[in-house]
């Protein structure tokens, strides 16, 4: 019963054998392998366009890369205030670019476009004393489990380039989304006006394997010295590549989404039918946000269910009774039928 986080779960067999059949041989460092550009091919034709691919080892550090190739003395990038890159990333993005992040709220987890273009206009380009404004990131899907929709994604980029901003998009559960909204990867990204992408493996059944796409490879030139100097170009890239090549083949990556996505569905449904439990807001990706009795909680994690309590936000203090506490449940392409139904029974 592992609902932590989908980063609990180990890596997905065919990953497994793909990275087991490159480990022999010899092979170009550093990016340059056959199997490199061979994947970065892949990336390409996944998203209908030449794009610019960077592997790298950690979310974390595909965000705050990525955000560090789109900044200028002064910088601000604009996030929402429940964004991972302001609340989990220990100022790593603000390190790797000298910039600062300003957070915007918005209800279910999404920037709203109105407060966002209020919050950029506090930033022009010539407040030398306030800084400037210079990127604004969205998080695909959110880090409350919801997801933007087109129309949403639509609408920030509206501001974004109303602006002149660049947009980022962390899509640590990319593939979550993407099924979710039934869409292609192009749909969801440039078409919309995103710019680049933190594009998510590891949490969806690789070992670790995060990339950088930056959809107008012009603007790529700088992010091999960025990369370097942050020290995530990898001399063994292979097999970070290796990894992808196995998660794309046949469709993996959407198949292993949409069976976390399910098992999400599944564990939902049945916290609805339980007495004294309820979602606490609806999600359509692969993270469930419930609210049960505090004696519920402790008898779950009693009976070996891991998962995380989670803080109540600010924008909701009235969210949970006094008797009651507010978890996370993460799924993952390893959640099975079984586990569901085990935390389900502890729930009572
Ligand atoms: C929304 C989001 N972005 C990025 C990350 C990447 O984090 P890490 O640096 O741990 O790979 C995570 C991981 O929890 C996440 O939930």
């Amino acid at each position: 019963m592992f609902f932590a986080s989908d980063n609990w779960a180990g890596a997905h067999s065919k990953i497994a054998e793909r990275l087991l059949a490159e480990s022999g041989g010899f092979a170009t460092a550093y990016g340059l392998s056959d199997l490199d550009q061979k994947v970065e091919a892949k990336f390409s034709e996944i998203f209908e366009r030449e794009v610019a691919v960077f592997f790298v080892a950690t979310g974390s550090a595909a965000n705050s890369l990525s955000l560090a190739s789109v900044q200028k003395p002064g910088g601000i990038t604009f996030c929402h205030s429940e964004a991972h890159v302001a609340e989990d990333e220990c100022g790593s993005p603000d390190f790797f670019s000298s910039a600062r992040l300003a957070t915007v709220k918005g209800a279910a987890g999404k920037i709203d476009p109105q407060a966002l273009a209020a919050k950029i206009a506090r930033f022009p380009q010539d407040a030398v004393h306030h800084g400037r404004a210079a990127a604004v990131t969205i998080t695909q899907a959110t880090e409350i489990g919801t997801v933007y929709s087109l129309d949403e994604i639509d609408a920030v980029a509206a501001v974004a380039k109303a602006n002149g901003l660049p947009l980022h998009m962390d899509g640590a559960r990319f593939a979550n989304a993407l099924v979710a909204l039934g869409v292609s990867p192009a749909e969801m990204t440039w078409k919309r006006g995103v710019d680049i992408l933190s594009f998510g493996g590891t949490k969806n059944g690789c070992w670790c394997a995060e990339a950088i796409v930056i959809f107008d490879p012009e603007q790529a030139k700088e992010m091999h010295f960025i990369r370097k100097r942050a020290a995530q170009l990898f001399s063994k890239s292979r097999f970070i590549a290796a990894q992808f090549d196995g998660y794309f083949q046949d469709g993996l990556w959407l198949d292993l989404a949409r069976h976390s996505n399910g098992m999400a569905d599944r564990l939902r449904a049945g916290i609805e039918k339980t007495r004294g439990a309820r979602a606490a807001w609806p999600t359509i990706s692969n993270e469930v946000f419930a609210i049960i009795p505090k004696s519920a909680s402790k008898a779950a994690e009693d009976k070996g269910a891991k998962f995380y309590e989670w803080p109540i936000s600010e924008s909701q203090p009235d969210l949970v009774g006094d008797d009651e506490t507010l978890i996370r449940l993460v799924t993952s392409f390893a959640t099975t039928e079984a586990d569901v139904a085990n935390f389900l029974a502890c729930l009572g």
